[in-house]
């Protein structure tokens, strides 16, 4: 009967996506740790620091002073309207409450975006290199992922020429951009994403903004889509900016006609998100003086690593616009970026990401550094590098 039982139970096929390479990266990080050893952590994209103390406070009062509820499905009134006027502070542009909703970090934003712009089949272009869940979430939910090449030619993102050839090719109903972008920290300009957009809505394609690093721009301030068109939809989250990702919250701002489909999405799936978390993120855009001093101290580590890695042997890097990484080219020392990140952790202790994490196609040639943590640790990475890399052999 157990037997039968368990053969009942088939894993389906949709649920195959694709585990990280870098947890492989995190568990031989752990074993040297344990053994004594001092990794340097660059391989997870996520703030050292952790959330505004305003937003703490806001949830520790929270958690003896109210009842924490169902919210709405869109979000606590309060906080979509918050997220609206952040939009009139940041961008000077006016965003109807009504369209913003409230979500279990980005990640969900994708799902509900998905479900309630696709259909099964549908085909939504999205950049590689590029974040991974895109392509296995649209996969997941029985779309197809149409990788679009991006290089230097094309200041690594999707370009009109690209997206229409693609279209041509075979007719796309979407497009995912990110700017900055994870994993190369690169950023497209406003005009790049205006002209970008145009030939999207002029050809019937969906455009989906990926804005979670916002705020954490140095080269130029990021454009929002949210400004460019009212058709476009925009995905955010208090994840890095705001240093909360454990908090699990996120925003959408989505054209009128979306609001009821995923009103009605999220009240399926999720009931509402976390209310804590919900309290603690409206408070949260009062932590200013808090994140920009975050953000100076990325800031800082950004310079230590442009200015020791290149002398140190990593020469070719992406262009560091924005977000908090780094992506440098070690073609020169290894065709393997996973053999590279492996020894280079063993040898050197640092803890860095393949870049076949994120680009099946050339993701071998490249690894992704987080410079989210301590400048003392920028300093040492790169000074164990150098070391580790000296004489320039090829290492892996
Ligand atoms: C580009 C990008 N989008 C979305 C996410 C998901 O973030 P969250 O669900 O925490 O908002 C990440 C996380 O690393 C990311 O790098």
């Amino acid at each position: 009967m157990l037997e039968r039982a368990k053969r009942l139970i088939v894993p389906s096929g949709r649920s195959a996506v694709p585990a990280f390479m870098v947890m492989d990266v995190m568990a031989a990080a752990a074993r040297i740790e344990a053994a004594g050893g001092h990794v340097v952590h660059m391989e997870v994209g996520q703030p050292a620091a952790s959330a505004p103390a305003c937003a703490i406070e806001a949830a520790r009062s929270a958690l003896t002073g109210r009842r924490l509820g169902y919210t709405e499905a869109l979000g606590l009134p309060s906080l979509r309207a918050r997220i609206a006027r952040h939009y009139r502070e940041c961008h000077g542009i006016e965003i109807d409450p009504e369209r913003v909703v409230v979500t279990t970090g980005s990640s969900a934003a994708f799902i509900l975006a998905f479900l309630a712009l696709f259909e099964h089949g549908d085909r939504v272009a999205v950049a590689v290199p590029g974040y991974p869940p895109y392509r296995h979430i649209l996969t997941a939910l029985g779309c197809e992922p149409v990788l679009i090449e991006t290089n230097a030619a094309s200041r690594w993102a999707i370009t009109p020429d690209l997206l229409l050839d693609a279209h041509r090719a075979t007719p796309l109903k979407g497009v995912l951009i990110a700017s900055p972008a994870n994993p190369t920290g690169t950023m497209m300009t406003g005009a790049a994403i205006e002209s970008l957009l145009h030939l999207a809505q002029d050809e019937g394609i969906a455009f989906i903004s990926d804005e979670i690093y916002h705020g954490l721009e140095y080269a130029f301030p990021a454009e929002t889509a949210a400004r460019l068109s009212g058709n476009a939809v925009v995905i955010n989250s208090f994840s890095k900016y705001f240093c909360m990702t454990g908090w699990r919250v996120g925003w959408m701002v989505v054209p009128p006609e979306l609001v009821r489909p995923i009103d009605r999405l999220q009240g399926n799936l999720a009931i509402s998100v976390p209310t804590l978390s919900q309290i603690a993120a409206e408070v949260a855009f009062e932590g200013r003086a808090d994140l920009e001093a975050v953000k100076l101290g990325y800031e800082e580590n950004r310079a230590v690593l442009l200015d020791g890695l290149p002398k140190a042997g990593l020469e070719r890097i992406l262009p560091v616009d924005g977000a908090f990484y780094l992506y440098a080219d070690v073609s020169r020392f290894s065709s393997d970026s996973l053999a590279f990140a492996k020894a280079m952790l063993e040898e050197a202790h640092v803890a860095a990401t393949p870049g076949v994490d994120f680009d099946p196609l050339h993701g071998r040639d490249f690894i992704r550094f987080c410079y989210a943590g301590s400048i003392d640790d920028m300093h040492e990475a790169v000074r164990r590098i150098a070391r580790w890399l000296g004489g320039n052999s090829q290492r892996a």
